[in-house]
């Protein structure tokens, strides 16, 4: 199937604001790499003790939240549809010393991408769901990604 041009503009939109996004003083990658979180602090006391959880992060950009809910022990995965946010991404892993894993697939393709492997925790963050057009294909995704158990974190 041909890919529609607004996915194509969209992706091509979020390639080229990852190189702007990792000098921008809103993402202050400076203080993340100096050991900050960058989840809100509603976010890390609504999940709890997320350690040994296995994590699923949806859009994650070039991973900053992803990477702080490792540092918090989940054991995590992040995946977006742009290829320089997720090679972005795995550098930013592999610089802080931060085991990860990052997938490159389309929101709606994740379960296929995964190889239907299941998770404790499905998290996504700021700025994700406006930019998906079918929500309840979108919640059929979490539903295919979680375990029995599991929780979704919006
Ligand atoms: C605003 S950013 C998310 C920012 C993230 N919460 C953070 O703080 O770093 C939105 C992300 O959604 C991704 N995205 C948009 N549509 C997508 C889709 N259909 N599948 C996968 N990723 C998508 C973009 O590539 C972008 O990285």
């Amino acid at each position: 199937m041909t890919e529609p041009s607004w996915r194509v503009l969209n992706r091509a939109m979020w390639d080229e604001r990852v190189p702007f996004h990792l000098s921008s003083r809103l993402y202050d990658l400076p203080r993340f790499k100096a050991g900050a979180l960058s989840l809100r602090a509603h976010e890390i006391a609504d999940l709890g003790d997320v350690s040994g959880k296995e994590l699923i992060h949806l859009q994650c950009h070039f991973g900053k939240d992803t990477l702080s809910w490792a540092r918090l022990g989940a054991r995590v995965t992040g995946l977006d549809f742009s290829e320089a946010a997720v090679k972005a991404a795995a550098a930013l892993a592999r610089e802080i010393g931060v085991d990860a894993r990052f997938v490159t697939a389309d929101v709606y393709d994740a379960p296929a991408a995964l190889g239907q492997r299941t998770f404790d925790i499905v998290y996504t963050g700021v700025g994700a769901l406006c930019w998906l057009l079918d929500m309840e294909r979108w919640a059929k995704v979490v539903f295919d990604l979680l375990r029995p158990g599991g929780q979704l974190y919006l």
